[in-house]
């Protein structure tokens, strides 16, 4: 990861955001098979097709060696889980969606995590918390904010609620390049780190855990899982700064 972050143009941020339109599309499109039944590679082959389709290539895919188009987390894994013939999903289980489609070389870079049938009322928590997190860390954004705050708002709204921050894996700057400065811890202090500007462009993503938030990689070198097994939500928009504040990039119309 480069230290020096690059300010986007109008021109690129127009091109981020159709990026992150297609991207936030996409998890629209998966939405309705996420069911008990299902494997994680049909949806992973679903996605592959329906990027394709839309003239976009699937960023992980090769990615560093990752096999597969999408990460597919389920319950108790992190992220970067791969998708697979044998992971059917079932009942009640949750399900982190994160895709990356590159539209005429710009990433657009989202995730969401889904319920499988009916949540239990903890599951159902964490990911609602979890999207909260987000979402509230969203806006505090603008010109002159700081990163730390990010990270001190996603702790703020966890923490209370007996959840812990994953500390292994954090936001990222996206352009033409999938993963560059900044990084953007989910956990932090306020007033702390670079202070953001107008046209930076960067992933909010947080990971929070049901218990500890200490993760493990498992040995295929990818699938990062909680050290206790218990259950990990994540969500995850591509946002630009703007002059004014913030735009979410990867929303759907
Ligand atoms: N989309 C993930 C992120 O949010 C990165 C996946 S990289 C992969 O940054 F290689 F695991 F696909
Ligand atoms: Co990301
Ligand atoms: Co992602």
């Amino acid at each position: 990861m480069g230290e020096t972050i690059t300010l986007l143009s109008k021109r690129e941020i127009e091109k981020m955001r159709q990026a992150g339109r297609l991207a936030a599309q996409l998890l629209d499109h998966l939405t309705p098979m996420v069911k008990p039944g299902v494997t994680t590679l049909e949806l992973n082959d679903e996605a592959e097709k329906w990027t394709q389709a839309h003239g976009a290539i699937s960023a992980p895919l090769g990615y560093h060696g990752f096999p597969k188009s999408i990460c597919t987390s389920v319950n108790h894994v992190v992220c970067h889980g791969i998708p697979n013939a044998k992971q059917i999903l079932k009942e009640g289980d949750i399900i982190n969606i994160d895709v990356t489609p590159i539209l005429d070389s710009y990433h657009g870079d989202t995730s969401r995590t889904f319920f499988v049938g009916t949540p239990s009322p903890l599951a159902k928590r964490l990911v609602e918390v979890t999207e909260k997190c987000l979402m509230e860390a969203i806006k505090t954004v603008k010109p002159g904010s700081r990163i730390g705050d990010i990270g001190a708002i996603i702790q703020e709204c966890a923490e209370p609620q007996g959840f812990s921050v994953v500390r292994d894996f954090v936001g990222h700057g996206v352009s033409k390049v999938f993963h560059t400065a900044p990084q953007i811890p989910h956990y932090g202090k306020r007033g702390k780190g670079k202070k953001l500007r107008s046209g930076m462009v960067f992933t909010i993503e947080p990971m929070i855990n049901e218990g500890t938030w200490e993760a493990v990689i498992l040995k295929d070198g990818w699938t990062a899982i909680t050290k206790d097994r218990k259950l990990s939500a994540q969500f995850e928009h591509t946002i630009a700064v703007t002059e004014t504040g913030v735009e979410i990039l990867t929303l759907s119309d």
